[in-house]
């Protein structure tokens, strides 16, 4: 049946993890996957996340399937978290909220719901560069993909100019994918001025935004200020979509927990939206996972553990910052030839260094260090104990 199958190419980020884990040396990094890691490289359960289980399994709950939306309880909590406790929509019940499996789900979710049920052109524009596996998930769902220029490659900065033309010869009404916070793989975010520039100018050309959320908290350390994006483009009045992962703010990376959510601007309209969320979900994985939004729901709804979550994301994103100015410093005292501001300016999780295909792959080699083919790192591979090894590495290839 099956002969003729061919062989598919490793996924560009998760395929970097396979072969990090097949090389046996000692000294190997990986900076690959944006998954956190401790001082020691290893990888972190909060503190806080294990006092949820440890609750949790102390309340003994049944194992009954979720509604198709999914845990009332943490739709709410996780709405609360992104919109913000003063939201007009959120007070005045008009945003439709569904549980995902994790960030991507919640894409899937979106994009299947614009696909069926939107007026405008059923084209997605996606920042150029973005996460990986966007333009896969938009295809999948039956949208057609284009790109938005968002990265000035020769600055290595934000292409404002060029973002803000694309935007503006795109069709009105085109969708429109924006990165709230932390873009991935840039790390290069617009200004608040800019965020307000990009609203007027979305709102103008009727456009849809559909925000993806997946490191609220990660970017700053702050989850309301990460949130800024978000909650501007609600407050003018824009009739949003949201993806909102908990995988990196939480460490619930294998959990898979997430939402799907978007501003509607009625109840009425909000129970019909909810009703054909439904019809995406069902026929997808029928109702969601239960443990994962019982955790989220319980370190969420408890003031003292949400108040030891949010130091958390402080602690990690403080780490990761550090990070950034150490590499630096180390780049800059060994001479390494070109710019290296970018690595202290960029946020979030990732540093896109500009490093060429060819010096990825040779560091790959000769270093056992993976890394995106894009160049792009994960700050938070990096600790005390490999940082002068990485350094001195990325140096020797920059040099050649
Ligand atoms: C990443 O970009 O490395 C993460 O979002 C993990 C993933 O699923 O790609």
């Amino acid at each position: 049946f099956w002969s003729a199958v061919p062989q598919g190419p490793a996924d560009p980020i998760l395929g970097v993890t396979d072969a990090f884990k097949r090389d046996p040396s000692k000294h190997k990094i990986n900076v690959g996957v944006g998954a956190y890691r401790d001082e020691d490289g290893k990888p972190w359960v909060l503190d806080s996340v294990r006092k949820a289980e440890d609750i949790l399994h102390e309340q003994r709950s049944d194992k009954e399937y979720l509604p198709i939306t999914g845990l009332a309880n943490f739709l709410t909590l996780a709405a609360k978290l992104a919109y913000g406790a003063d939201s007009k929509p959120l007070a005045e019940n008009r945003i439709a909220v569904v549980q995902s499996i994790s960030g991507t789900g919640a894409l899937r979710i979106g994009m299947e719901f614009v696909a069926s049920f939107y007026k405008g052109p059923h084209t997605i524009f996606l920042p150029d560069p973005t996460w990986g596996a966007h333009p896969a998930i938009a295809e999948k769902a039956g949208l057609a993909v284009k790109r938005y220029r968002y990265f000035d490659r020769k600055n290595i900065g934000l292409d404002f100019i060029g973002m803000k033309e694309d935007l503006q010869n795109a069709d009105e009404g085109s969708v429109i994918l924006l990165h709230a916070c932390a873009q991935n793989p840039t790390g290069v975010d617009p200004t608040k001025e800019q965020w307000k520039e990009l609203s007027d100018l979305i709102k103008a050309k009727k456009h849809l935004a559909f925000f993806d959320m997946a490191y609220q908290g990660f970017a700053s350390g702050d989850v309301d200020r990460d949130a800024f994006a978000l909650r501007y483009f609600v407050e003018q009045g824009h009739q949003i979509m949201l993806c909102q992962s908990f995988a990196k703010n939480l460490g619930l990376y294998g959990e898979r927990a997430g939402t799907f959510s978007m501003v509607t601007s009625s109840v009425e309209e909000k129970e019909r939206v909810l009703s054909q969320l439904k019809r995406v979900i069902r026929p997808l994985y029928s109702s969601p996972p239960l443990h994962p939004a019982q955790l989220v729901a319980t370190i969420l709804g408890s003031p003292e553990l949400y108040t030891e979550w949010l130091g958390e994301v402080k602690k990690m994103a403080d780490r990761i910052i550090a990070m950034r100015s150490t590499l630096y410093d180390k780049l800059v005292a060994l001479e390494t030839p070109g710019n290296w501001d970018h690595i202290k300016s960029q946020i979030g999780m990732f540093s896109f260094t500009g490093l060429t295909p060819e010096q990825v792959d040779a560091l790959a080699k000769s270093a056992h260090i993976y890394m995106t083919k894009d160049g792009r790192i994960s700050m938070a591979g990096l600790n005390e104990h490999n940082i002068d090894y990485f350094a001195n590495s990325v140096s020797k290839a920059v040099k050649g």
